[in-house]
């Protein structure tokens, strides 16, 4: 059967299974666990991190004392603890998070990327092709539209449109996907791949474009714009990729790929503008002092001018779309911020820290 022959809608029920979910301790995985878990006592969800600077345990708070949760802290870099772990495990589904995230990091860094984005994933397919053999089991990844590369003012990237990718992180993701669909096509693999556009939310290392502006804002620090402001990202509320990468994992075709998108795009100037308006209200500031604090700064290497995903085929085989606004997402995201004070200090005295003084030093004046 090709996989275009595949029949629609095909259920797959994870209750009584065990899930791995890698990078659940990030910022969208650990959003999928306090999404899903509750609502689903019946499947074992297991965290499955090592702790970068981007995981965090804190990030699972709330859901980690669950009778179907569990952790294990494993670098999926390493073949033969991938191995034994999930001998242990005996994972029935794997829903692929794990990966390092940061574009302006993989361009002064490119080698971790290589050895989790690729590696890592290549590691997982091996121990899940050896596990299930050819009886069962799921491998959903999660990859992204940067591997579509940029868009000129108009048009939308499609499943179909040809890879392209620009930074070091977009070319290990579209490697990674690459292995995931050969995986399938070579080995029988049951796998979906979704790739989504930009997210904002809570729990989101404060190194991304908004809750890095959210706290500069708070803080009265420079809000470092990348050369003009000019770019545009398609923004989702991370709930919403949470419930697409559901719907796929159960419901999606096997060896097909959706595309995830928010309908809503925005040049950073204008996600700026609208988050300051935001932050200003909820904290009774004036917009103007927030205003003063942008900063133009040089632009990132071989930046990216636009995305824009067509997700025409999600909605219309499984009936998903997104459901927050950029209003209610971005409100919603500066108030988790602002209830959390701790979470953010925790993270400003570490690893960030050093993080902003490498990257932004030289540049931003506070
Ligand atoms: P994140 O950087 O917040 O989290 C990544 C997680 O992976 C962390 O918990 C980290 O500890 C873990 N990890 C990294 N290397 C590992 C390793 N070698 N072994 C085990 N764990 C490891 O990332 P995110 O923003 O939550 O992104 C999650 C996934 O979604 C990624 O695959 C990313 O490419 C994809 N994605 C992200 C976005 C976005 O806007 N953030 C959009 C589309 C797709
Ligand atoms: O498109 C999906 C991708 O979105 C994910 O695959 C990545 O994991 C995720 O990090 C994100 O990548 P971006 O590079 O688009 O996100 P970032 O938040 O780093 O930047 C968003 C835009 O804002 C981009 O055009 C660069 C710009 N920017 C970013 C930072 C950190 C600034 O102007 N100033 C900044 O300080």
């Amino acid at each position: 059967m090709s996989m275009t022959d595949q029949p629609l809608r095909a259920d797959r029920d994870p209750a009584g299974l065990t899930l791995w979910v890698t990078g659940g301790a990030g910022f969208i995985g650990s959003n999928f666990i306090h999404r899903h878990i509750a609502a689903h006592s019946e499947t074992r969800f297991i965290v499955v991190d090592c702790l970068t600077y981007a995981g965090n345990p804190a990030n699972l708070a709330g859901v980690d004392d669950l009778p179907n949760f569990a952790f294990r802290r494993l670098d999926i870099g390493d073949a033969a603890a991938v191995d034994a772990a999930a001998d242990e495990d005996r994972p029935d589904w794997i829903i692929h998070f794990a990966a390092e995230s940061h574009v302006d990091r993989s361009i002064h860094g490119p080698a971790a990327f290589v050895r989790t984005n690729v590696v890592g994933t290549f590691n997982l397919l091996e121990t899940a092709r050896r596990l299930w053999g050819q009886a069962g089991g799921h491998f959903h990844h999660v990859s992204t539209d940067e591997v579509y590369g940029s868009l000129g003012d108009s048009g939308l990237f499609y499943e179909t449109t040809p890879y392209d990718p620009s930074s070091p992180y977009s070319a290990t993701k579209a490697a990674s996907d690459h292995l995931v669909r050969a995986h399938h096509r070579t080995y029988g693999l049951p796998v979906t791949i979704t790739n989504c556009s930009n997210n904002y939310g809570p729990r989101h290392y404060p190194e991304k474009l908004i809750p890095l502006m959210i706290l500069n804002c708070l803080n009265r620090k420079p809000l470092p714009v990348y050369g003009q402001g000019l770019n545009v990202r398609d923004w989702l509320f991370v709930d919403d990729h949470c419930d697409a990468i559901w719907e796929v994992a159960c419901r999606g075709r096997i060896g097909e790929t959706y595309n995830i998108g928010g309908d809503c795009e925005l040049r950073n100037i204008d996600v700026l503008h609208r988050l300051i308006r935001v932050v200003a209200e909820e904290t009774n500031a004036a917009v103007s002092k927030l205003e003063d604090l942008i900063t133009f700064v040089p632009d990132r290497p071989g930046h990216d001018l636009r995305y824009a995903m067509d997700f025409s085929k999600l909605h219309h085989e499984l009936g998903w779309s997104p459901k927050e606004t950029f209003e209610s997402g971005l409100r919603k995201t500066v108030q988790w911020y602002l209830a959390n004070p701790e979470w953010v200090a925790d993270i400003q005295s570490g690893e960030y820290r050093n993080w902003v003084d490498r990257q932004y030093g030289g540049r931003v004046k506070p």
